[in-house]
Parts: structure tokens; sequence; C-alpha cells
């Protein structure tokens, strides 16, 4: 057995010997709990204490990180070694944050010069959006600025746009346009005039279908209203892919780039951050990255066992391979952060959903959870009834900012309230026993308190972690986002996967293309399973009739 395979071993037994201990008994028996089991950095506090974990759940977990090479694989990615071993490539958003005096280096060059006058030149053209100085083919300024992606190349930007709103230039507006469903770009454009429009067409390869679709029809779009020649005043792209750019009529001082070492889902450091840039601005843009690189440093340097996303990550394996829990809820009370969950999806499953280790073989364990959430107070209204009464334990993280940006009556004292209610609750629950008590006092008969006392009690013992700040600034913003990330590279390292591909993504995309030509009635549908050529059927008379 190897060393990380006893390690689960003893996890699972550890487990068991903890059946009989309940979150509120382990509150109750230990007064210190919250201040061990917490972490806090500058105004950042990590808590885990709603996690069913002793100091020997979090040696063991630590020592499985190290047993699992975790420490050695974060140097290997920050040293800029090729740790994507599918696509060949250094994994280096790290870099893209790091001080302008740091020296990191793929194959022999340092890639910091390249970053800086990349940035510069996105900075500046950010500086000419807001200022005024970068007009449109008629001579106005823009006010809407469209970013055309998808994946990492939209989720990112999108997600920090709307965090980041009370920081957004007056006069402003960003766009998001990502899905190949046309609606997205027309509902999008029926609001918007093309002489105040900018394109920001966003794309790593420059050959994704959806983002070349839609960046084609905003130039028809554009070129309709404005005529052909004013395109190239409309226009810049975001790309790794010159060629590609320079085809679609992007002239080189519109053309901002990046590299093959920068993953799609941790580029929103990189220049596909532009949109967001030109919205919050460049002093703005680099705290956030200041933020980030702040958890860098930590990441790096702090031990284990206080390491924030170290922890956030071996309390992820705990639950998914040991406890057995397959999914993670992220709910954010903090309405700003409505697109964080699905920025996290993203980061975590394309990152972690995978069945092979790095070299191929079947993974030994459970690998990435089913990660979801939406804004509190909103979700207890929706599916809250499932983490509390349901079948399946669903450990959750709720964030939560100290102060809001707005002071509307004392409605953000109710927010956090409900904030810390809800950890309350998944954690104490309510036994039979104490629903009993609470229908007698008020007034229900014993036999109708009878029949009701098992709908109105909870299991409690359900796992929460707390993420609590001082405000959402872009500092914290870079800050959470950075969190995450290397939380999924521990849990990548520990599950010996290779956390920077995403092959799992291609073959739907290469079914698509076969289909197109047929769904158009180009080509027969031919060669397709009695359940697709049945839908392309259907559909075609739909269309018919
Ligand atoms: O869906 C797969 C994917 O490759 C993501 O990893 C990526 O973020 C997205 O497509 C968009 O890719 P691109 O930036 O090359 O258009």
């Amino acid at each position: 057995m190897s060393t990380t395979a006893a390690l689960f071993h003893r996890l699972a037994e550890h487990r068991r010997s903890l059946e009989g201990a309940s979150l509120r008994a382990l509150f109750d028996a230990d007064p210190e709990r919250f201040e061990r089991f917490s972490v806090t950095l500058d105004d950042l506090l990590f808590d885990y204490s709603k996690t069913k974990v002793t100091p020997e759940t979090v040696a063991l977990l630590v020592e499985l990180a190290r047993a699992a090479g975790v420490e050695e694989l974060r140097d290997a990615m920050f040293r800029g070694e090729k740790i994507n071993l599918t696509e060949d490539r250094a994994v280096l958003h790290t870099a893209l944050r790091a001080a302008p005096d740091a020296r990191v280096r793929v194959d022999g060059a340092d890639v910091i010069p390249d970053i800086q006058h990349e940035r510069a030149k996105a900075y500046r053209f950010a500086n000419g959006v807001r200022n005024g100085a970068l007009l449109g083919a008629t001579g106005e300024t823009f006010t809407d600025v469209v970013n055309i992606g998808i994946g990492g190349s939209d989720l990112g930007p999108a997600m920090a746009a709307l965090a980041l709103t009370p920081y957004v230039q007056k006069g402003l507006k960003g766009h998001f346009v990502s899905n190949v469903d046309g609606a997205h770009l027309a509902d999008t454009l029926k609001e918007l005039e093309p002489t105040r429009t900018l394109f920001l067409v966003a794309s790593k390869t420059f050959t994704t279908q959806e983002t070349m679709a839609n960046a084609h029809a905003a130039r028809r779009w554009l070129a309709g209203g404005l005529g052909e020649a004013a395109v190239g005043a409309h226009f810049a792209a975001i790309s790794t892919n010159v060629e590609a750019v320079e085809a679609f009529g992007v002239s080189e001082g519109r053309m901002f780039r990046f590299w093959d070492w920068v993953g799609g889902r941790y580029s929103i450091w990189s220049v596909i951050g532009l949109s967001l840039a030109i919205l919050i601005g460049p002093k703005n843009f680099d705290a956030f990255l200041a933020g980030a690189r702040e958890i860098d440093e930590h990441f790096r340097d702090a031990p284990l066992e206080e390491n924030i996303p170290a922890l956030m990550g071996l309390i992820g394996v705990w639950h998914r391979n040991v406890c057995g829990y397959a999914a993670q809820a992220v709910l954010p009370y903090d309405q700003r952060l409505a697109r964080f969950p699905a920025y996290l999806q993203q980061l975590d499953m394309e990152s972690n959903g995978k069945s092979v280790t790095r070299h191929g073989h079947p993974v030994a364990a459970a690998t990435g959870p089913l990660v979801w959430g939406e804004p509190g107070t909103n979700g207890q209204h929706a599916f809250y009834q499932l983490l509390h009464q349901g079948t399946n334990v669903i450990p959750a993280d709720i964030l939560m900012a100290a102060t809001p940006h707005e002071h509307v009556g004392d409605q953000h004292a109710m927010l956090l309230a409900n904030a810390l209610a809800q950890g309350e609750a998944f954690m104490r629950g309510r036994t039979e026993g104490e629903a009993l008590e609470q229908l007698a006092a008020a007034g229900v008969d014993a036999a109708q308190a009878a029949a009701l006392a098992p709908h109105k009690t909870f299991p409690g013992d359900r796992p929460t972690c707390a993420l609590a700040y001082r405000v959402l600034d872009p500092r914290t913003l870079g800050r959470l986002i950075a969190l995450y990330e290397h939380k999924v590279f521990v849990q990548g390292a520990i599950w010996n996967i290779n956390s920077f591909d995403q092959w799992g993504v291609e073959l739907g995309k290469e079914l698509a293309n076969r289909l197109i030509p047929i769904v158009k009635g180009e080509k027969p549908a031919t060669g397709l399973d009695g359940s697709t050529r049945g839908l392309v059927r259907h559909l075609e008379r739909l269309r018919e009739a």
C-alpha cells in the first residue's frame, strides 16, 4: 500500500472513531474550538470549526498533503516547471501577479518583462477608453464595453465586474456575451449604440466556436451601423493566437497578448482582465493583483497547518474522500458575488473533474465535487430545505463581508445575522426533543406535536466553513479567487491528477461540429444514434411546420 493510500485508510478509521461525536458535542467539549480551527490573515478569516475535525484529523490531513508531495508540486508550479504534463506547459498564473522585480523563467527566459509590457499596453488602452482619449469612429466616447468570450475568457471578468460594481467608472457599462445562442448577443446589442460601443474579443485560442460566431456577428452589426471602415476603432482582441487575431482584422496596436502557460480558467489576471481594467481602472486592477499576490505568498510560505488554501483543500478532501460527500455549495452572503459560484464551477470542476492520474492511470479516490451555489439570503428561500433536511450532506462555504458599500437601513446586519444563523443551524440542527419542547411551548397538543416533531427535527452535523473579510474591494476579490485557485491545486495534487488540462470538453465540441451541417439540413442525418437522429428529425419537423 502506498503512503497516501495508508493515510486515507487511517483517515477512514479515524472518521469511524468520530461517529458518536456530534459537532454540537465537539463545541460543548472545547470552548477554544473556534480559535483552534480558524486562521486569520489580516482581516481575512477562515473558520473551519464547524466541520467535524479534531486536531488528529488535521494532523492526518497535513501528513497526507506532505506524503502526496503538495509542497513540492506547489514549488514546482511557482518556479515555472511544466507541471501541466499532457499539454507540456508551465502553470504560471501566479507570475501574472508577481512583484515587478520577481524573476520567473519558462524555458530559460524570464516571463516578467513580457507580462509587464503587455499589462502596460492594456492599461494605456484602458486609460484611453476611460478618459476619452480613445474614441469611436464617429468621434464619440465609449460608454459600453462588450466582452465576447466564453469559459475562462468570460466568467472571470463577468464575475469580477459585478463583484466590483462600486469601483466601475460612472458612464461606463460592461456587458459579457458568451453563449452561442444568438439571443445572448441580440439582447445585449438591443440596448447599445454602435457609435459608443467597444467590443473586446477574448479568446486564448481565438478558435472557440461560440466566441468566433459572436465576434463575427458583432462585427456585422457594427459594420451595418457605421460601415466597414469603422470596425477597427470599435474592436480589440485578447489572445495567444496572433495570426488568428490578424486574420480577424484587429491591428497589432489593439491586440493584447498572453501566453500558453496561462490556463483559461486562471486567466483573469492576464489581459483577459482588460474589460475589468477598463471598468474599474488600472489602480484598482493593481489592487486586485496585489490581493492575489498576498495569498500566493501565504500559500508558499505558511506551514500547511496554518495555510488557508491548504486547509480549504484538505477539508475538501476530508469531505469528499473520507466522508463521501459528493457536492460542495458556495453561499456568498454578498449579493455582488452572485457569479462567484459559477466562476468556481469552472475553476474547480474543469480542473479536478478527472478520472485518471497525471500519468494516465485510473485514480484511486473520488476527485472533484459538484460545485454550485447562489447568494444568501436568496438560496435560503429556494434550496436550503434540502441542505438542512435532505438525505445528502452537502458541505458549504459561507462568505461574508463585515462592511457593506451601501448602508441601506439595517439590512447588512440582517444579512450577516442570516449568514451566521445558517451556519449555526447546519451545525446544531434541532433534536426531536427540542422540536417537541418548542411545539409544547406554542400550545400544540401532545398528539399533534408528536406527529409534527419528525418534520421539525433537523439532523445538524452539516459542515460549513466561513470566509469573512472587511469589505468586498479589489484586493479582497483578488484574495478570494487566489484562495480557491490554490485550494483546487492542493486537491489536484493529493488526487495526483493534472488540474490544468481539460480534455473532457473536447468530445462534445467535436460532435457539435459534426452536427452543425446536419442540423442546418446541409447533410443527411446518417451515422447518428437513434435518439440523436430522432431529435434532429423532430426539430426539423417543428421548424418546417
Ligand atoms: O471549455 C473549454 C475551454 O477551453 C475553457 O478551458 C476555456 O476557458 C474556454 O474553453 C474558452 O477558450 P478560449 O479562451 O480559447 O476561447
